[in-house]
């Protein structure tokens, strides 16, 4: 540790893939307090940095969005402002705060890509920072934004979900999974939640869904098992309303057979095929993620690309609805984000690696 205690982990060259570049290129490094702000910056003291998905795939440059290294990982994080510039008005020293990894952090766009939140400090520009909202804690306030904007953005803005519609979330102990339960739930909708473990799953039906499912293959298999039956059987022989599918590959396939005729198809993500781009962030690898045609085709299905940051740079107008929704569910208390690990920013790597083998249910957050 530094004379001032800070510490800051550091990120010197992208990996082949995630593992290789949290074991052979991430160091943690003392860090001193920042001395000097801008009239309208604010100096964050992290309490709590999410260890999300995307933060592994730009550990190996395998995320679209490449950051240049040496960086700082965290893109999203929650801390107590420690001082602010000269002309900033709208919040003072002592605040427990959040910040906007769409604003500052490796995944924002402008100046403040720098202000990663494993580290003890970022300095980050006035409107990165929002009051906690409801009464969330550090570590629930980290693990909002980018699953639950998500969420939301899939589901309404994309999906057009109904109160009393049927959707099946894949990947629901995850991080977006865990959010589109939620959401969906908050909507009125009736929830099938797919998983590949007994006791994650668990929680994820403690935590609202109504019907879990484990599409886990039998061992030597691969992929996903068939599920359409329990599906059909649970939605009166008809099928699902929407299907959330942050898991691709083979559970895509599956799922298209267990929708109804004219359903919605929401394209999320595929954290089972992980690599659609090559390792230290170069680009063309073989696409693991392909749908046939013909089922689209015949039921009349709607397929759904979701990307909500880029749809959100393409259209800044859609985030306020999207984050008033958000904002006024956090605040009346209906939605409080879940968190199962939490680790000292001095186990970053153990956290890496906890977050990569799917041992985490919704969230994990590191501790400066
Ligand atoms: N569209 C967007 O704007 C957006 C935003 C954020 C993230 N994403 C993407 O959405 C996906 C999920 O993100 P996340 O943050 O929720 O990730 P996550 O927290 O790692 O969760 C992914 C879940 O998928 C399941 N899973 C992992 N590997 C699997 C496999 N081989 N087969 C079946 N299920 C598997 C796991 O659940 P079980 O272990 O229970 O099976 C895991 O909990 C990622 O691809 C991410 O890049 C998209």
């Amino acid at each position: 540790m530094s004379a001032s205690g800070g510490q800051r982990v550091v990120v010197k060259e992208l990996g082949e893939t995630p593992p290789d570049a949290l074991e052979q290129h991430l160091a943690l490094e003392p860090m001193a307090r920042p001395s000097t702000l801008g009239p309208r910056e604010v100096l964050v003291a992290v309490k709590s940095a999410a260890v999300g998905w995307v933060d592994l795939l730009m550990l190996s440059g395998q995320y679209q969005h490449v950051p240049k290294p040496p960086y700082t990982p965290g893109l999203e994080y929650a801390g107590e402002v420690a001082e602010v510039g000269a002309e900033v008005k709208g919040v003072s020293a002592g605040e427990a705060v959040l910040v906007d990894g769409f604003v500052a952090g490796p995944r924002s766009l402008g100046e403040y890509r720098g202000a990663g939140g494993f580290a003890s400090w970022a300095v980050v520009p006035e409107e990165a920072v929002r009051r906690l909202p409801g009464k969330l804690s550090f570590d629930q306030a980290a693990s909002l934004l980018g699953s639950y904007e998500t969420a939301i953005h899939c589901l309404v803005t994309r999906g057009n979900l109904q109160a009393g519609e049927t959707v099946l979330v894949h990947g629901a102990s995850g991080a977006t999974g865990l959010a589109a339960v939620h959401v969906a739930k908050l909507l009125g909708a009736r929830v099938i939640a797919t998983g590949r473990s007994d006791e994650k799953l668990a929680v994820v039906k403690a935590q609202g869904a109504d019907v879990v499912l484990n599409t886990r293959a039998p061992e030597g298999h691969g992929g996903a098992r068939r599920f359409r039956d329990e599906v059909k059987a649970l939605t009166g022989g008809e099928g699902a309303d929407v299907v959330y599918d942050g898991v691709g590959g083979d559970i895509s396939v599956e799922s298209l057979k267990c929708l109804k005729f004219g359903a919605r198809f929401l394209i999320v993500g595929w954290a089972a095929t992980p690599f659609v781009a090559k390792g230290k962030g170069g680009r063309g690898a073989p696409n693991a993620n392909l749908l046939p045609t013909n089922l689209i085709m015949m039921k009349g299905l709607d397929v759904l690309g979701c990307p909500t940051i880029i749809s959100t740079v393409v259209n800044p107008a859609i985030r306020a609805p999207r984050q008033k929704l958000l904002f006024d569910w956090v605040e009346s208390g209906r939605l409080v984000p879940y968190v199962s690990h939490a680790f000292p920013l001095s186990e970053v790597k153990e956290a890496l690696r906890a977050k990569w083998r799917g041992d985490v249910i919704g969230g994990a957050v590191l501790h400066p």
